[in-house]
């Protein structure tokens, strides 16, 4: 699938050269990056084609919206959407769904689940001002996962202002097969680190919303961008390509 468009080449010859990943090879995602650096308008985007692509077709779809983010209010009636406090009830059905999956190894996994979490730290925090151990046990639930989901065709797809390690005990954080870092002007030394990239990595002078770093696992290191969309089109591909309708 397409994952974004090489930044360079739409720079310097107003190319769209597609930066395309396989999402059975690399299911996992992280897109960081400071509020307002196209994050969850990414996401929607990266949504709409995964559905519709090949490894997509058919995938079951899990998503927290934390913070109720505007751009996912969409979903609401969708069965496996959680906002606000139902997140917690969400994160537990996604993890009893992937234990089920594993669970019946041997059987053929017809096609991929993906959990999406929109501000995942978020989420983390409001658990641990409750319940510090549960907050925990969600953080080794989330590292379990990512360690062993290729196998099983499941993947977590998640996006943060900042990927702190304090919310990927264990090493979560380098677990994720394609991570970005999306920003608006030049993002800051301690940002580039906590994905482990370099100020030699960055090509550009400058950076607008939509645009960043990816490191994508099998393919290394690249400059991206994420285009425009047609908003209202998008949020109907995702609804009707969703595996279970609302
Ligand atoms: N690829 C893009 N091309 C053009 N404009 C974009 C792009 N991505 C984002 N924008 C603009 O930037 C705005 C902010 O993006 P978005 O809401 O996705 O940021 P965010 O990183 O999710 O922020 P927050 O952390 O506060 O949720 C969008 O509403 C949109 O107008
Ligand atoms: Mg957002």
């Amino acid at each position: 699938m397409r994952l974004g468009y090489k930044k360079d080449f739409w720079d310097k010859y107003q190319i769209k050269a597609e930066v395309k990943i396989n999402p059975l090879l690399n299911p996992s995602l992280l897109l960081t990056g400071e509020s307002g650096s196209g994050k969850s308008y990414a996401l929607k985007e990266l949504l709409g084609t995964f559905l519709k692509s090949k490894e997509g077709n058919g995938a079951e779809l899990w998503f927290l919206n934390y913070k109720d983010s505007l751009d996912f209010r969409f979903l609401k009636n969708y069965p496996r959407y959680f906002c606000g406090e139902e997140c917690r009830a969400g994160f537990e059905a996604f993890y009893e769904r992937y234990n089920e999956i594993r669970a019946n190894e041997g059987e053929e996994i017809k096609h991929m689940t993906i959990g999406c979490f929109d501000e995942l730290p978020a989420f983390l925090l409001s658990i641990q001002m409750k319940d510090k151990k549960l907050a925990d046990r969600y953080m080794r639930n989330l590292g379990e996962i990512m360690m062993t989901s290729r196998s099983y065709k499941c993947g977590c797809w998640v996006t943060n202002q900042r990927a702190d390690s304090a919310y990927y005990i264990n090493g979560t954080r380098e677990q994720f097969h394609t991570r970005i870092l999306l920003t608006r002007g030049m993002p800051s030394k301690e940002s580039l680190a906590m994905l482990g990239f370099t100020r030699e990595d960055l090509k550009s002078e400058s950076y607008s919303a939509g645009e960043g770093l990816a490191f994508i696992d099998g393919q290394g290191m690249c400059e991206i961008k994420f285009p425009q969309y047609n908003v209202q089109r998008v949020e109907a591909e995702i609804l009707q390509h969703l595996s279970c309708k609302p």
